[in-house]
């Protein structure tokens, strides 16, 4: 009996303390297990912060977005703001400009030397009776003159930064002379023909016999009158036929080689202007005379029929045209700002010189290299680095009338 006792009672042990081992066992997985389950929460705590963490980074991060799109439109609201203002300031810089400035200078036509024909006949200096008869009579009985610039249209940019486009009064043709000398011009059948087309693509390509020097072509009547200077020869004006093609005037023009005709333009030999009176040339005699010559011409013949010293100075001049026997001198500075017309000059000495309009030109690109006036439109075909602008004139007519 003891023997089984004894085993029965070293079972029990036995089982006992694998009970307790048993029972150490699960009591470390437990506390292993409860660890783990502490870290996960830990983990998941933080995971959650972080997720917070993300979402409210984001939230921040897109109301950030919000307030910079905001602020940008605003900002874009404000530089549209300010550049309207600008325009504003232009606007009221302009009009104090022609209320305040002193009037453009009005030259009475004082002096009048009568040529009768073309060539290297000698000035008459000398004012006699019949000039003075010349005067009292007028040349035209035109009675317009330029108030104000009313509208500016910018049609498109080709070519180089110089040059110069001009319409013909007399059709609705229209012509582009790229650069400051070429022998060749481009012919468009019409403004909108040009402004649809591509570069020079759809032009008619005229050749011409010799070379335009400077931007100071016109064009009227189917004609081309073009100023012509070779290193050789002496400044012609040669009307070209643009129909036929051919050459069907040229006369030599007194005055020196190598002149300027305006200072900030010196590529400008000499500018033919057309207006409701026929064809006219500015020029300077020689470079040492200061002021601006203006020759009327018979468009025929090529012919000069009268000189007039129009007393407008050449220095600072960029361009100038001519509308109803007026001229009308641009002037800007060195460094481009905006160009003025700050001369006049009436042949018929039927202007006043209250009247004379001081005009500024609205904002452009660079500066003109050549002004070209329609009379029939009362436009002016503008040149600007390249640009080729339109400017529509107000006029009215001279009190005298
Ligand atoms: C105009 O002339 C410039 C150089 O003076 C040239 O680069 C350009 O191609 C010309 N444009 C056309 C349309 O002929
Ligand atoms: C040029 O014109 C000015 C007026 O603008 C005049 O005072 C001056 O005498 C003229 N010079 C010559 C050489 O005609």
């Amino acid at each position: 009996m003891k023997p089984l006792f004894i085993l029965l009672v070293s079972c029990a042990w036995t089982l006992i303390g694998a009970q307790n081992y048993y029972q150490a066992l699960m009591d470390y997985l437990e506390n292993r297990l409860l660890a783990i389950e502490d870290r996960m929460q830990l983990w998941h705590e933080q995971a959650h912060q972080y997720r917070t963490e993300m979402l409210d980074f984001k939230k921040l991060t897109s109301e950030a977005m919000t307030g910079i799109k905001n602020d940008h439109n605003m900002m874009f609201k404000d530089l549209k703001g300010a550049s309207a203002r600008v325009d504003l300031v232009e606007r009221e810089m302009d009009y104090v400009e022609t209320q305040n400035s002193p009037r453009a200078c009005a030259n009475k036509a004082e002096k009048v030397l009568e040529q009768e024909a073309w060539g290297l006949q000698e000035r008459d200096e000398v004012e006699e009776e019949e000039d003075w008869e010349e005067l009292q009579s007028r040349v035209s009985d035109c009675m317009e003159i330029i108030s104000g610039i009313r509208s500016v249209k910018i049609l498109k940019r080709i070519g180089s930064p110089k040059g110069m486009w001009t319409r013909d009064p007399k059709s609705s043709k229209l012509y582009v002379f790229n650069g400051t000398s070429g022998d060749t011009v481009y012919e468009f059948k019409s403004v909108l023909d040009f402004s649809r087309s591509l570069g020079v693509a759809g032009s008619r390509m005229i050749h011409l016999p010799s070379k335009w020097t400077g931007p100071g072509s016109a064009v009227y009547n189917g004609y081309l009158y073009y100023i012509n200077q070779e290193t050789d020869t002496d400044v012609q004006v040669v009307k070209f036929d643009l129909v036929s093609g051919s050459v069907t005037d040229i006369a030599m023009f007194p005055m020196e080689r190598n002149t300027i005709l305006y200072t900030l333009n010196p590529e400008t030999v000499a500018d033919l202007a057309v207006d409701d009176e026929g064809l006219w040339l500015l020029f300077t005699p020689t470079d040492s005379e200061p002021n601006i010559s203006l020759a009327k011409m018979d468009t025929s013949t090529l012919d000069i029929e009268q000189i007039w010293d129009t007393r407008c100075p050449r220095g600072n001049a960029e361009a100038a045209f001519v509308v109803c026997g007026t001229v009308y001198v641009v002037y800007n500075t060195r460094m481009a700002s905006r160009s003025r017309v700050q001369c006049v000059f009436d042949v018929n000495d039927m202007m006043l010189t209250e009247e004379a309009p001081l005009l500024y030109f609205p904002r452009r690109y660079g500066a003109h290299a050549s002004l070209k006036y329609n009379p029939e439109e009362n436009q002016l075909y503008g040149w600007d680095d390249g640009y080729q602008i339109i400017y529509r004139l107000t006029i009215k007519t001279k009190l005298l009338a």
